[in-house]
């Protein structure tokens, strides 16, 4: 049995992570900040890992992901929950021998790069969400610990914050809403991250000896979308009827800057692996039947 000790619990990620079954026998316990606030206890995160039972490898599900709180109110929370916590759980991987895996996002890039961007590509954060956040994945690294960092983006789910709840929530308030189109990404639906994530660290934790990159990506199968294609994707698979109107980013905006281009290369993930990423339109459609809205792929 592999035991593996998961920061998050109620969060996007680690609830998939919880519904994911890959066949090996893995056993994962949940943190949330009920059981372990991680900003509370900044100082205490490296000797409750050395003292946690049995452990073969941490995963980092938890995460400050408010975007736009982190540009203007939450810097502080912000960096203790996504650079200096990650590095206290690499230290303690370090000490106890077991490999760190943690999570990070496409807001480490400017967004300005044509393509997709490769785990290796210059980062230059667009946000301070992404300033925090690649912070956490320099520390990580400074600390040398055996694992991988998983950067993803526009992660959805049937429950919690995503654009996909947000957009269904507006659309069902109001006749029209508007929707940057702008903004390139490609989404993925928390299940396959989940499922795909549990399957490579199930790998690097079963072959200690092998070489693994520090940082793989992880995103949706299929083609990238601008949000503003996407909403109306949203619409039609869940038979609203809401009139989408695109704005500009400029237009929109937002207290936090976010990638014009968020699109990640996933071909070093895939190859490694042997994981085939599922087409995020597909999750699209699964998640909206989950919630009862339709699920309809029509006009695709
Ligand atoms: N969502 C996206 O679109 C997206 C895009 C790119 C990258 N990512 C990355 O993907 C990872 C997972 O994101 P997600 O969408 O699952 O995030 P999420 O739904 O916002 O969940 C955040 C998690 O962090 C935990 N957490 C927050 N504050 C905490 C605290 N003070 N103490 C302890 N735990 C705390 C939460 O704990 P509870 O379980 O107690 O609620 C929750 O499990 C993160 O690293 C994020 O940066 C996400």
């Amino acid at each position: 049995m592999t035991n593996i000790l998961v920061f998050g619990k109620n969060g996007q990620l680690a609830t998939a992570l919880a519904n994911t079954r890959i066949g090996t026998e893995i056993k994962l316990d949940f943190i949330g900040s009920f059981e372990f606030n991680l900003i509370e206890h900044i100082s205490d995160i490296y000797r409750y890992i050395i003292n946690y039972g049995q452990v073969d490898a941490v995963i980092n599900a938890s995460a400050y992901t408010n975007v736009d709180k982190a540009e203007i109110q939450g810097a502080e929370h912000a960096w203790i929950l996504n650079a200096l916590a990650p590095e206290q759980m690499a230290r303690a991987c370090k000490t106890r021998g077991i490999p760190f895996f943690h999570v990070s996002t496409d807001s480490i890039f400017s967004g300005t790069k044509t393509g997709a961007y490769r785990p290796d590509d210059k980062a230059d954060p667009v946000n301070f969400y992404g300033v925090t956040k690649l912070e956490g994945e320099r520390l990580i690294q400074s600390v040398n610990c055996a694992g991988s960092i998983f950067r993803t983006s526009w992660v959805f789910s049937d429950t919690g914050h995503n654009f996909v709840n947000a957009m269904v929530a507006l659309a069902d308030k109001y006749p029209e809403i508007k929707v940057v189109n702008d903004q390139l990404g490609l989404p993925i639906y928390a299940p396959d991250l989940a499922q795909a994530l549990l399957q490579a660290t199930a790998k690097m934790i079963a072959n200690p000896a092998q070489k693994f990159a520090p940082i793989y990506h992880i995103v949706g199968g299929g083609k990238p979308i601008f949000r503003y294609e996407f909403t109306k994707l949203i619409m039609r698979t869940a038979g609203l009827q809401t009139k989408i109107a695109p704005i500009s980013s400029a237009q929109f905006a937002a207290p936090a800057p976010r990638p014009a281009n968020a699109v990640l290369d996933t071909r070093s993930f895939t190859s490694t692996f042997g994981i085939i990423l599922p087409d995020w339109r597909l999750g699209l459609k699964q998640m909206l039947l989950n919630n009862g809205k339709g699920g309809k792929l029509n006009g695709q």
